[in-house]
């Protein structure tokens, strides 16, 4: 017998995530996920709209999210970090799991999504590639197998338009790559260099970026020792590896039980 398709629900439909999310899913790629709906911000101009053809022409552009939560067994979000607690308690009401990609979370956002896990899954990743998520498994490893006599450095090139740096990326491998060698990255990162005495200290990690043109994405992670040097790379060419990757984690998730859930448990690894 055919299991149904999971029930997806999609916050922020008029973005860049969102719409990307909802071309993939009427793209025939998803054949166990089924849209359930989508909402965006109230007094938003396309509120009521019809959300494409794939989807039939009575599903419209909603802005509430406790029905879509009640409809929905999993839904998506990459909105802004202000509508998460609404997105928290619609989720904890409809017993709906959650997939929280929007960025720029603070500590009393964690909180809440901690206190939500509680009740319901959540998935919350600041990256949803799963190229990378298996990246910062590899860099954890490498800094735990290879030790302190390697250095690590770790840089970046984004578009031009990007105005923070590092890119919230580089940091959770910088993160990755601390838990392998046990050290806390707050005290141990270097932060660009410049001048004449900016020599490297011992077991630092270090981050550069670069800026230019439209470049999704790039991560290079480089372990080097005397006399040898390891580079991991990772290369996003656009953002729909990100609407795909939050498409897996949002079937993987369905039905998982209530818990936080990050984006490499989706990959299914052996455990660290
Ligand atoms: N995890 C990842 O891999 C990943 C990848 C790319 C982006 N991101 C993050 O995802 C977030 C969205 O990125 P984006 O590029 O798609 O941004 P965007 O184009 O600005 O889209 C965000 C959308 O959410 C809408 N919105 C705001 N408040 C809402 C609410 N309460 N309910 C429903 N919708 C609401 C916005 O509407 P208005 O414009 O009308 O306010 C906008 O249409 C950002 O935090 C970004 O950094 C994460």
């Amino acid at each position: 017998m055919n299991k149904a398709p999971v029930r997806i629900g999609v916050l922020g439909a008029g973005g860049r995530m969102g719409a990307a999310i909802i071309a993939e899913l009427g793209s025939g790629s998803w054949p166990g996920l089924a849209l359930a709906g989508a909402i965006e911000r109230a007094g938003h101009p396309d509120i009521g709209s019809r959300l494409g053809e794939a989807f039939g022409p009575a599903m419209t552009l909603g802005s509430n999210p406790q029905p879509l939560a009640h409809a929905s067994q999993v839904l998506i979000d990459f909105t802004t970090p202000a509508a998460l607690e609404a997105t928290l308690d619609a989720c904890c009401d409809g017993r709906a799991a959650l997939v929280v990609g929007t960025t720029g979370l603070e500590p009393h956002h964690h909180a809440l999504i901690d206190r939500a896990a509680a009740n319901i899954a959540v998935l919350q990743a600041a990256n949803t590639s799963l190229g990378v998520a298996l990246l910062s498994r590899l860099v954890e490893q490498a800094a735990r197998a290879l030790g302190p006599d390697w250095d690590i450095e770790i840089s970046e090139l984004h578009h031009r338009q990007k105005s923070d740096a590092p890119s919230g990326t580089a940091l959770a491998l910088g993160a990755s790559a601390a838990r392998g060698r046990g050290i806390d990255l707050g005290q141990r990162s270097e932060r660009g260099r410049d001048g004449v005495s900016a020599r490297r200290q011992p077991g630092n990690i270090g981050f550069s970026s670069l800026r230019g043109g439209t470049a999704a994405g790039d991560h290079m992670v480089l372990l080097a020792g005397d006399g040898e040097r390891i580079e991991l790379w990772h290369r996003a060419e656009n953002r729909v590896i990100f609407a795909r990757g939050a498409l897996r984690a949002a079937a993987w998730l369905a039905g998982k039980p209530a818990g936080r859930y990050a984006i490499d448990d989706v990959l299914d690894l052996p455990d660290r």
